[in-house]
């Protein structure tokens, strides 16, 4: 706590409230609000959050005007040059980059814990065949809650951890799984002799009856791609992580909270959306017509990939994925129409106006899609991938938020604009 403060006026009873200032490492201070109500009256209004910080947190940093991205205090651009998306799991998770023996315990912890109960995949029958991944995939995690009744006691740190690792380690096993099932092929089991991402891929796409011939590059680009997607500070679908966790809630429950909130098209959803967008446009010709209808307030369509709460500048995410995307693709010997579409519609949004002055520049979503298209991961499967990514940084949050002595139950006010009082009237006579 700073011991700068800001001094609020009630011009009508000329009341004053003194509120503190509250300053982190880094970043813009806040006005600590809790005594507003007390001094003068008011609750305040921030629908979306827009100017509210909701905890304080030591894992994530950003600074959306000069498009930086900070994990633990280390820059996105080196963790995706020189890091692993474990090595990055543990780094969000602990505070610190691992040594070797550190990292090697925490490889083979994870690796160990990557079986799901073989009474996970008669829950998954249960679906219909053409359940949404993300569907089956939130419902699983939330039943996780009933098969590990050893880790619920949130008060023990040991229990919260073991309840972390499974989550991370479980999480791909469970994606790889309802994919297999949507396509009616059998699971295929964790091979514990893989790393983190390659093993996945093989659970994604092995067969029983032909081994899997591997590109690594197919297992480097997600490797990447997960880095890029594990935190993002208080995001809709962390906040939602945190606000279940602020109720006492098993880390299951918090975590299949998180999934849905991620589902939406304005967060998570929108990588989905935007192959289907490109798919839609169809050819770099048409790319006028959609930015026209994009910024057509009654289309009701907006271009998705684009805009950022945060990054009015650019999201430093996007640049990564850009560049990669090339590569990628140029390795695979993949020739997709639709980065042409993409491209073409990129170029068309950054020059004009209405865009410049709304800063709204591609984010992270824009190009991961055609990544993910290009690994032949299936499009319903793309909000899956940034879900297990996003794992990494649900647990660091929830963990951290069970050690913050000022963590309490989240429970936002409102502007009540209803019915004023009035009597009730019997039936018959309404
Ligand atoms: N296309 C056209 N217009 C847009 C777009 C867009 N993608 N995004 C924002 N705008 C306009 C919006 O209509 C508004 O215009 P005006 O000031 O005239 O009313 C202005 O820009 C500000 O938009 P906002 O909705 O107030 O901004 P927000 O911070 O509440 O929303 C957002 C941020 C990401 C939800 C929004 O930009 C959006 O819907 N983008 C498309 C979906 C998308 O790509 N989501 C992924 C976000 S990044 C990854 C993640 O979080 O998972």
């Amino acid at each position: 706590m700073s011991d700068k403060t800001v001094l609020l006026t009630d011009s009508a009873s000329n009341r004053t409230s003194t509120l503190p200032l509250v300053s982190g490492s880094m970043g813009e201070p806040a006005v600590d609000i809790g005594r507003l109500h007390k001094d003068l009256g008011y609750f305040t209004f921030d629908p979306g959050f827009v100017s509210t910080a909701s905890t304080r947190s030591a894992i994530t940093f950003i600074d959306g005007d000069k498009g930086i991205l900070l994990y633990r205090g280390y820059p996105i651009e080196q963790l995706a040059k020189q890091s692993s998306f474990l090595e990055v799991t543990y780094l969000l998770i602990n505070g610190e980059l691992p040594n070797a023996k550190q990292f090697g315990a925490f490889e083979d912890e994870v690796t160990h814990h990557t079986m799901m109960h073989e009474s996970l995949k008669n829950f998954l029958h249960g679906f219909h065949y053409d359940a949404h991944p993300m569907a089956m995939l939130c419902g699983s995690i939330a039943s996780l809650s009933a098969f590990y009744h050893d880790t619920l006691d949130i008060s023990d740190p040991e229990q919260r951890r073991l309840a972390a690792i499974r989550l991370i380690a479980k999480m791909p096993t469970i994606a790889a799984a309802a994919y297999r099932y949507s396509i009616g092929w059998p699971v295929r089991y964790p091979r514990n002799n893989l790393e983190y991402c390659t093993r996945f891929l093989h659970m994604m796409f092995e067969v029983p009856s032909e081994p899997l011939a591997l590109n690594p590059v197919v297992a480097k680009a997600l490797d990447l791609l997960f880095i890029l997607h594990a935190d993002h500070e208080q995001n809709a679908s962390t906040s939602t992580v945190r606000l279940v966790g602020s109720t006492g809630a098993n880390p299951y429950a918090c975590v299949a909270a998180g999934i849905a909130a991620l589902w939406g098209p304005a967060h998570g959803g929108a990588n989905e959306a935007v192959l289907k967008m490109l798919a839609e446009i169809g050819d770099a010709k048409n790319v006028g017509v959609a930015v026209a209808k994009a910024k057509d307030k009654n289309s009701g369509f907006r271009l998705m990939g684009f805009g950022h709460r945060v990054y009015k500048n650019f999201d430093p995410r996007a640049t990564i994925i850009r560049e990669t995307c090339h590569q990628v693709l140029g390795a695979l010997g993949v020739n997709d129409p639709l980065l042409d579409v993409a491209l073409a519609l990129e170029e068309v949004a950054l020059k004009d106006p209405y865009f410049i002055e709304r800063k709204l520049y591609p984010n992270v979503d824009f190009y991961s899609g055609l990544i993910y298209k290009a690994l032949k991961i299936p499009t319903e499967m793309f909000t899956v991938m940034f879900a297990i990514a996003r794992t990494a940084g649900w647990v660091a949050h929830w963990l951290e938020q069970h050690q913050d002595k000022d963590t309490k139950i989240g429970r936002p006010r409102q502007i009540y604009t209803g019915a004023v009082t009035r009597n009730y009237t019997s039936i018959a006579k309404r």
